[in-house]
């Protein structure tokens, strides 16, 4: 790249901005799961419900000028474990959102279950306040698997959700994990057959990882080897396959049109605003793209909210990281992005990341035309090192993880 060609390419330029998405977080769970990094926390006492439900008034009020005009084409209530909200408070927040920003009509409305939560009456009120999607915490229908690791349901409980589940909203989402302590390929066939006998429209499957700060980093407990990982994913991907399951994204697998939209808005990098205590935003301007991450403790937040206090950190994406950012995400999708994509979603145009597509090309990581780019099915074995090649010069981008990352993982 010349030197003026270069100077004039330091910021972003976008003619339209991208899609914008919704993100509400609730940091609350009946109990700290050993494997979790997740902001969360164990309910001890009573969850102040009115004061939260306030404070995520306030903060999305405030943010309002960083959306103005822009439509939302879903939301998404992320945990923590939302379901340990009453349907009052949910459909509250869901009152105070349509009241400010303009709500696509046929929104996709997505909330995070727990079985231990579950509750027929409250699900279906969940229903009648405008929850259109749910996404059940299943992890597994084995109730030794589940003991180990740690959940407050058993196999019976994670059943009853999930019937009432698939009755009520229709559009579910079941969230299951392999590679389970002590699980061998049988036990992961019949976990997934178990889940299949339910169709839903949505499987996650995500590989237990051991994450720092968690009780099973400290304590590790003993996980299938390598081989025996592989033999499970394969047989789950089969079997998935064969029930006629697209495998759009690493982790998620969803029968014809119900792919998760919310989430496919991170993967295209799309713009998403998050509110509640640790949640992450990414909004993009004429000239910037900006990331954001709010207080984490649920009581500071709370409070600071209440006193008209910054509930934020920002800092915009410098443009040696946008590359990764978005490859980051995209080279999730089985199916790539179409090559435009990337100057619609970063500003930039694709020149930026040219060396690091021909580097990934070479190595057969990646295939690409001059219409789309995708990953190849050697590139999605090896998506961290695929991913590695478009990090900033010099290092890791901010805030990045290369790591396997679960799909509504990246959900902020
Ligand atoms: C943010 S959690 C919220 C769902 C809900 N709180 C629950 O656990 O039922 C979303 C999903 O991430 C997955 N997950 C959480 N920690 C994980 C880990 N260490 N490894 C793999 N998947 C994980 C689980 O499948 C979980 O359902
Ligand atoms: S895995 Fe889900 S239920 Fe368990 S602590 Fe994390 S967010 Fe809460």
């Amino acid at each position: 790249m010349s030197a003026a060609v270069d100077s004039a390419l330091r910021t972003p330029r976008f003619t339209a901005l991208p899609p914008l998405a919704l993100y509400v977080h609730i940091p609350w769970c009946l109990r700290k799961c050993p494997y979790c990094d997740f902001n969360s926390r164990e309910n001890r006492g009573a969850i102040p419900e009115t004061e939260y439900v306030d404070a995520l008034t306030a903060d999305l009020e405030f943010a309002l000028p960083s959306i103005w005009g822009r439509r939302v084409g879903s939301v998404f209530f992320g945990g923590g474990t939302p379901s340990l909200f009453s349907a009052a408070a949910i459909d509250r927040i869901l009152a105070a959102v349509r009241a400010r920003v303009p709500l696509s009509p046929d929104a996709e409305i997505t909330l995070e279950a727990n079985p231990g939560t579950f509750e027929r009456q409250k699900f279906a009120e969940f229903r009648a306040a405008g929850i259109n999607r749910l996404s059940l915490g299943v992890q597994s229908f084995d109730s030794r698997a589940l003991a180990a690791l740690g959940r407050v349901h058993d196999a019976h409980e994670a059943r009853a959700a999930g019937a009432a589940a698939i009755e009520i909203f229709g559009n579910v989402n079941f969230d299951l994990m392999y590679a389970l302590p002590g699980q061998s390929l049988a036990d992961a066939r019949a976990d997934l057959a178990a889940a299949l006998e339910f169709a839903p429209p949505h499987l996650s499957f995500y590989q237990l990882s051991i994450e720092p700060n968690t009780l099973f980093h400290r304590h590790p407990p003993r996980l299938p080897d390598e081989d025996a990982m592989a033999d499970i994913e394969d047989a789950v991907e089969d079997a998935l396959a064969r029930a006629g399951y697209g495998h759009y994204e690493t982790s998620a697998h969803a029968q014809a049109g119900r792919e998760c939209r919310h989430n496919l808005n991170y993967w295209r990098f799309g713009d998403y605003l998050g509110i509640g205590a640790g949640a992450h935003s990414k909004l993009s301007f004429p000239d910037r793209v900006i990331r954001q991450v709010r207080y984490k403790q649920p009581q500071q937040y709370i409070e600071r909210a209440a006193n008209g206090a910054p509930l934020l950190e920002e800092r915009a994406i410098a443009r040696d990281e946008i590359g990764f950012e978005f490859m980051l995400n995209a080279l999730r999708l089985n199916e790539g992005v179409p090559v435009t994509l990337f100057t619609e979603r970063t500003g930039f145009p694709i020149t930026l990341v040219q060396e690091r597509l021909d580097a990934a090309e070479a190595r057969d990581l990646i295939e690409r035309d001059h219409l789309k780019i995708r990953p190849t099915a050697l590139g999605r074995r090896f998506l961290n090192d695929l991913q590695s090649l478009f990090l900033p010069a010099g290092g890791r981008g901010p805030g990045a993880s290369v790591q396997p990352i679960a799909v509504e993982r990246l959900a902020p």
